[in-house]
């Protein structure tokens, strides 16, 4: 099929390059002429693993344009894939999905498209994007649109980092839609994902397990209802995994061994039960919001929603209120933070825990050292603001700090010589903020080992290993 991509972030370039793998004719549009020509040039703007690897197997299928009319001229097909920022008052930023719709209105001359949105907008937004494109099509053409735009919603659950795994290989699709013929064209287009009757790339083998994707088709409201429903429970599930880690350090208890104990019931799972820092990322803290304002629209509390996004703010300063706990003061201390990513594997720094606490910390008077695997640029891009000393490697990062903060658990850190990396500090303190450091090989290490609820398990576990090694 013909398919049009509007916006070309982890999203869209996602869902392009996945869909031109398949075999579609994809042409992405996006307004960053920069991202565009280095995109044609073969560079990809954006750290996600295996998308370099898709785009070159796929580039026959793919083509990119900052042109709206060239690239919708043979569209059966458009995805709207712009972002969708944070407002200040929590709701949704939807300018640039207006932008795309009023574009699309302006430039389609075809005779029937199908518009999906796949931005995560508020419910009713599937109305609202027909009916800009109606009045756009109007006001351009000086005629009637007559039926050419059919709507539809087509939520995206990627995860940036795995984004590639979880397009072709994906737990569900969720297409909603009102017009017969709109579901039938998205059908076809996801065919071979939901048959799973591709050819896997040579990178990415398809998980074993792996049988028929379920399709999940709705009306346009219930669509657009299961990508914030669905984003607000894993985040409220790492924020009660948080809230009982809190309790657990208060009792002396490990809080890795009572989320494993929890989370082996089929019945909650493991995945999302993570204690630590909290979820940063472009979708927890925006989607969230905009749920309660919409809720709002309506008059309706959402409690739950809200204890969960209080509780993850809270996460963050807990990591001042542990720096000072163990050093006393912060003004002239120097902390090393390793990891600016919201998570492993991507670059993305959009509500970052460490962002945040890179500005709390200089607020305190600290000197602070940064260093991430893949994400240092973008910080100088994006947080110019921000004068934090940015190290080449993490020793240059750990040298001469008071306390060192596992702000990101890239496996890179987990896997450095600690010994080494002790013999660097006057005093070595590490700070784990995502539970992630062996607790015992770091203090063997020479480190002073503390989490956010300052509970050390490693004499308990040490303990444990030499029982165990006596029996
Ligand atoms: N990033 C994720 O992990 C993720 C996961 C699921 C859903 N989503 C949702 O998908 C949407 C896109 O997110 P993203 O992370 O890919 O955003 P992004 O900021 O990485 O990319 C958006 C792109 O749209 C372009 N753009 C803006 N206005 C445009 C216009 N009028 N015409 C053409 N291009 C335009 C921007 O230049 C940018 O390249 C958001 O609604 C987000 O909530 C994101």
């Amino acid at each position: 099929m013909n398919v049009c991509i509007i916006g070309t972030g982890y999203v869209g370039l996602t869902t392009g390059a996945c869909l031109a793998y398949l075999g579609h004719q994809v042409s992405c549009i996006d307004t960053d002429a920069a991202k565009i020509s280095r995109l044609r040039a073969g560079d990809v703007p954006i750290y996600e693993p295996y998308l370099q690897e898709l785009l070159e197997i796929a580039r026959p299928h793919i083509e990119f344009s900052t042109d709206y009319r060239s690239g919708l001229a043979a569209a059966e097909v458009v995805f709207i894939a712009v972002g969708t920022p944070p407002n200040p008052d929590g709701g949704p930023d939807l300018r640039y999905v207006c932008a795309a719709a009023e574009g699309i209105g302006e430039y389609y001359e075809g005779e029937f498209v199908v518009v999906v949105n796949k931005s995560t907008v508020p419910i009713g937004s599937g109305n609202w994007v027909e009916s800009i494109l109606r009045e756009s099509f109007q006001r351009y053409r000086g005629r009637q649109a007559n039926g050419r735009f059919a709507v539809a919603s087509n939520p995206e659950f990627l995860r940036e980092g795995t984004a590639i795994y979880d397009t072709l290989y994906p737990d569900r699709v969720v297409i909603g839609a009102e017009n017969a013929h709109a579901l039938e064209v998205l059908y076809t287009l996801y065919r071979p994902i939901l048959d799973q009757s591709f050819t896997a790339p040579p990178f990415l083998t398809r998980p074993e397990e792996m049988s028929a994707v379920p399709l999940v088709s709705t009306d346009l409201s219930s669509a657009e209802l299961v990508k914030y429903a669905a984003n607000a429970f894993l985040a409220l599930k790492i924020s009660y995994i948080n809230e009982i880690g809190r309790l657990a350090g208060k009792v002396g208890a490990d809080i890795l061994q009572v989320a494993r104990g929890i989370g082996l019931d089929t019945r909650i799972g493991s995945r999302f039960l993570q204690p630590g820092v909290g979820w940063g990322g472009s979708c927890f803290g925006k989607d969230t919001a905009a749920l309660l304002a919409t809720a709002s629209e309506y008059n309706l509390r959402m409690p739950i929603v809200q204890a969960a996004r209080d509780v993850n703010r809270h996460q963050r300063d807990l990591v001042i209120e542990r720096l000072l706990d163990e050093l006393r003061i912060l003004k002239g201390r120097t902390i090393g933070l390793l990891g600016l990513a919201f998570k492993p594997q991507t670059d993305d720094l959009r509500d970052a825990p460490a962002v945040e606490i890179v500005q709390k910390l200089i607020d305190r008077g600290a000197r602070v050292k940064v260093h991430d695997p893949v994400a240092m640029n973008r910080f100088r891009q994006e947080q110019p603001q921000l004068a934090a000393l940015r190290s080449a490697t993490p020793e240059e990062c750990v040298q001469f700090c008071d306390a060192v903060v596992l702000m990101t658990e890239w496996p890179q850190y987990l896997e450095m010589n600690w010994s080494q990396l002790a013999t660097l500090m006057e005093k070595p303190l590490i700070l784990d903020a995502r539970y992630a450091l062996d607790p015992v090989r770091v203090g063997r290490a020479g480190f002073r080992y503390t989490t956010l609820d300052r509970w050390n398990p490693a004499p308990a576990r040490l303990a444990a290993a030499t029982a165990g090694a006596l029996a």
